[in-house]
């Protein structure tokens, strides 16, 4: 894995593992905290300790396909998991429509204001996720840009996804332009980054802004008014589509849910896509806390 500071990380963790073991798998589990080079050294080392199959969340889409190539030579097949690994001959990919979670995102925000002043938040420039996210997003977007409708302020990348450059991004843009309609967060961290930068100007809760993970944090927002919105991505069918995935790639069966195809730049890939669904204030009870991804008393918090 890349990294475990997200919390919904810590849930396909758990998600998958559980399943793994009920299948009668055994899952060694490593983070790499956004050291490329250290990641493809865990994946070496596993294969040295004779894995089976690796599952990977990669931090850099591109590097990792060294991953890919060295466990090949050992006869270890590779999943990506959550986040494509381009350019190599990646055996299954499990993930969801991640250009259509950037257009939900969007669509969502330009819903309840199709004109004004935006910012765009993007997540890390190598993350192939964070890439489609802000092709969804910008399809959208780019008819009202075209008509005069929706200005952009700023279009910017968090790196690492982390919560203070999104800080940063969106305190620059205040210092040109204080009257912001709405900001694009490609995820949740993202977004309460731009949060905090809202609320030093005491615009919290009167700019719209987008997120994705449904992270607790996240959920108790959009109930108190500051997001408006959030993906929900349920994970745990995520994680233990994956898990089966492995083991029948692991007996060499046909992988049975793998019925998209994807293209990874060098390959179509087999793929797993699970169905994302939006948040906001009206469906929290029928979607996340149904689901039991969080419970309404840590959600409703006031
Ligand atoms: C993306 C992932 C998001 C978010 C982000 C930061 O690749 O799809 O759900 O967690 O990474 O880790």
């Amino acid at each position: 894995m890349e990294t475990l500071k997200e919390e919904r990380w810590q849930h396909d963790r758990d998600f998958f593992v559980r399943k793994a073991e009920m299948l009668g798998c055994e899952v060694l589990v490593q983070a790499c905290n956004g050291n490329d080079e250290v990641q493809i050294a865990q994946a070496e080392n596993m294969i040295t300790q004779g894995v089976d199959i690796l599952v990977v969340v990669p931090h850099n889409g591109k590097i990792a396909s060294t991953i890919v190539d060295n466990a090949h030579k050992h006869g270890v097949r590779v999943i990506a998991y959550d986040r494509m690994i381009r350019d190599c001959n990646l055996d299954l990919y499990v993930s969801f429509d991640n250009e259509r979670i950037g257009e939900m995102q969007a669509e969502y925000l330009v819903k309840k204001a199709p004109r004004g002043n935006y910012i765009l938040i993007g997540g890390s420039p190598t993350d192939n996720n964070a890439l489609l996210y802000h092709k969804g997003q910008m399809k959208i977007l780019q008819p009202y840009i075209d008509s005069g409708f929706i200005k952009i302020i700023a279009d910017q990348w968090a790196a690492d996804w982390q919560p203070m450059e999104a800080m940063k991004h969106v305190e620059n843009a205040l210092t040109k332009e204080k009257n912001i309609t709405a900001i694009v967060a490609s995820n949740d961290g993202t977004a309460s980054g731009a949060i905090q930068a809202l609320q030093e100007q005491k615009l919290d809760g009167k700019v719209l802004v987008s997120g994705q993970d449904a992270e607790l944090s996240a959920c108790q927002r959009v109930i108190e008014g500051t997001q408006s919105m959030t993906v929900y991505k349920p994970l745990q069918l995520m994680a233990e589509a994956a898990a089966i995935a492995a083991l029948q790639i692991i007996r060499n069966e046909v992988v049975s849910s793998a019925l998209k195809i994807v293209s990874n730049g060098k390959k179509d890939i087999p793929s797993i896509l699970i169905d994302p669904i939006v948040v906001d204030k009206t469906n929290m009870m029928e979607t996340v806390v149904k689901d039991g991804y969080h419970s309404e008393k840590e959600i409703y918090i006031k």
